[in-house]
């Protein structure tokens, strides 16, 4: 107490003395808009005390959490103090109040930050990032998190835990859907175009947000795909397959990045110095910030490396995280070790300046507040659900075309069957932030618009996502007997993939499968739609089928398009970011090098496209000129070669 009462006065002194230095208007130098950044942050960090330190180090929530992972302990009482929140309201309104509280009722009137979980899209819901990394079109990419961003921020949003850039290789992890795949290198380019987007040219913009790249690092490596998970990683793993992406996005300037919930190795990354600090700060020079992933602070007691809150609060601030989300850890302990010398101030003091960095450059200080707009002025504008249709067009991928069955040319009655047929919901899938299921279009509608005056359609839905309910079997094979051709939309449900979603098979629930076989047996052409948040086993389904699209969760605006691909009016273009293995029991699989890689294509048979687009990755990033293969037969032009090459996204090793 003593010493804390020390402090404060030392602190007032200093108040004192640079309010003196800053001119005769009395106004703090950290309030003039005119000083330089790194001023105003040294200006502002030597009036505060120690207590109001360490209340920037915190994050809260604020409004609805929707994820079922993470239900909030509601706070009702937001002190005026807190570093930042997380924001799960769209409403600019709420927002603003509780600004104004820091602005005017806080001692020094710093501004809170506003952070939230803008994973593909803010209300335009794009297609789920694995989706994304399938069009190899990392400009597409980039103007989704631009819309994203403008969506977010002129919502009362600032900040985004996004991009997801941990490489994933086994297609259980129900996050395989978060990121852009199995590849460091594609990690590395999507990574970039999303810091790119989101934050634009300058985080002040009124329409840009801060990124946050995450989970850093290892994530992915969770073995058996099961979430939160021990990590084995050696050095050489680290740098070569998990770092890579990591080291691409903070040289692109992305403001933060989050420790993951792994242990690696036998040190948590959320305690892991030599990651934080000694790469992070030191080697690679950031001067962002870290916060922890929700609760992983308090985690380090169950990964046995803290006895308590307080030990797991030290471990983490002087291993190099400076915010805590969500574990109580920092505010209740950190200020006491500080006074106690377990934790030197210097620390705290570069912890505090990293967020006001963050918050400095954001503009915050000097436009704290959201402009009033409508939702018809921020939301679904022509402009950003054109990019949302374009990006599900490039993300589709034609797995099979058997005799080159497709485009559906020349029928007159073709019936559409399965449950993902006419759900909006599914098609979403997981973070989908402030996404509606009615504003998705979904598979049957598209299709019924593109036909409209090409073929009749009829619907049956056949059967569930999964269960044992046969009953609808015998409508869905009376209506493919009168048909001409069968388009059966199967898929998983949103909640099968995200955090905490794990599957222990790649195969969709036999259900779908035997409703399929079913099908099959009327001896129609049988075209799947595959609407997924992983790769699949599709063994047993590509036998009995002709054509196989695979369309990912495509989001709001994907219906439209992939009609357009059945019809041949849009030539399909995507490749697969991730391997579909023949089995789940050959995950993870993926192929090492180019030689071995492009021997393996003349192997495989045609619909692994996974094999194809393998030689696609490598080749690109040895810089060898990639040609789609031709064997689509569709009438549409060629393109999207090299994307890469092409963009300026160049990130070179
Ligand atoms: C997830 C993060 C997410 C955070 C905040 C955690 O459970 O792992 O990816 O950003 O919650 O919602």
């Amino acid at each position: 107490m003593k010493n804390k009462n020390v402090i404060y006065l030392l602190s007032l002194a200093l108040t004192g003395a640079s309010l003196l230095a800053h001119g005769k208007t009395g106004t703090p130098l950290y309030k003039d808009p005119d000083q330089p950044i790194e001023k105003r942050i040294d200006d502002l960090v030597s009036r505060m005390t120690i207590e109001e330190k360490v209340m920037q180090l915190n994050q809260l929530t604020l409004g609805r959490n929707d994820n079922a992972n993470n239900m909030a302990d509601p706070v009702n009482d937001i002190p005026a103090e807190i570093g930042s929140l997380i924001y799960f309201s769209s409403n600019p309104d709420l927002r603003n109040r509780i600004q104004k509280k820091s602005m005017e009722q806080s001692r020094l009137g710093i501004p809170v930050l506003f952070g939230y979980d803008v994973i593909h899209g803010y209300r335009t819901i794009f297609p789920i990032p694995l989706a994304q990394a399938c069009s190899w079109n990392p400009d597409l990419v980039k103007r989704a998190c631009a819309v994203a961003a403008q969506e977010s921020r002129m919502s009362g949003v600032d900040w985004t835990f996004s991009p997801m850039i941990d490489v994933a290789r086994d297609g259980r992890w129900g996050r395989i859907a978060e990121g852009y795949g199995e590849d460091p290198y594609t990690n590395a380019i999507f990574g970039v175009a999303a810091v790119k987007g989101y934050q634009g040219e300058n985080l002040a913009g009124s329409k840009n947000i801060a990124a946050c790249l995450k989970h850093f690092a290892g994530y992915g490596a969770s073995e058996g795909g099961r979430d939160y998970t021990y990590t084995e990683i050696s050095r050489q793993t680290l740098w070569d397959t998990y770092l890579l992406p990591y080291e691409a996005g903070v040289k692109a300037g992305a403001a933060t990045l989050m420790s993951s919930f792994n242990d690696i190795s036998g040190t948590p990354a959320t305690a892991n110095r030599y990651l934080l600090t000694g790469i992070l700060k030191k080697r690679w020079k950031h001067d962002g910030f870290v916060v922890s992933d929700w609760g992983a602070i308090q985690q380090l007691r169950a990964q046995g490396v803290a006895a308590d809150r307080k030990e797991a609060a030290c471990k983490a601030f002087t291993a190099g995280v400076e915010m805590d989300m969500m574990n109580q850890c920092y505010d209740r302990h950190l200020a006491e070790l500080v006074q106690e010398g377990q934790v030197p101030e210097s620390l705290l003091d570069d912890a505090v300046k990293r967020v006001l960095r963050v918050k400095f450059r954001l503009g915050l200080f000097d436009n704290p507040y959201t402009p009033a707009s409508t939702e018809k002025e921020r939301f679904l504008l022509p402009e950003s659900l054109a990019i949302a249709e374009q990006l599900a067009e490039e993300s589709a991928v034609l797995l099979k075309n058997e005799s080159g069955i497709l485009p559906l040319t020349g029928l007159s009655k073709i019936a559409v069957i399965g449950p993902m047929a006419k759900s909006n919901w599914h098609l979403l899938g997981s973070w989908r932030a402030q996404g509606k299921a009615e504003d998705a279009v979904t598979l049957f509608d598209g299709l019924e618009h593109e036909f409209k005056n090409q073929a009749q359609l009829t619907y049956a839905r056949g059967c569930d996502f999964d269960g044992e309910d046969k009953s609808g079997f015998v409508e869905a094979v009376s209506l493919a007997d009168e048909a001409d051709a069968l388009l059966v939309c199967l898929g998983e449900k949103a909640q099968w993939s995200g955090e905490n979603a794990s599957r222990s098979t790649l195969s969709l629930p036999r259900i779908q499968e035997e409703l399929v076989m079913e099908l099959k047996k009327t001896g129609k052409p049988v075209i799947l739609l595959l609407s997924s948040g992983r790769p699949l086993e599709l063994a047993r389904l590509e036998k009995v089928s002709n054509a196989m699209l695979q369309v990912w969760q495509p989001g709001i605006a994907g219906g439209k398009p992939i009609a357009g691909i059945l019809s041949g009016r849009i030539n399909p273009s995507g490749k697969l970011a991730v391997t579909f293995p023949y089995a789940t029991g050959a995950n993870p699989h993926l192929l090492q090098r180019a030689a071995e890689c492009a021997s393996r294509t003349r192997e495989v048979p045609g619909y692994y496209q996974c094999a194809v687009v393998r030689v696609c990755v490598r080749a690109q990033l040895h810089h060898v000129r990639v040609r789609r293969p031709p064997a689509f037969g569709y009438p549409g032009k060629m393109r999207r070669q090299a994307h890469y090459r092409d963009s300026g996204y160049e990130y070179g090793r």
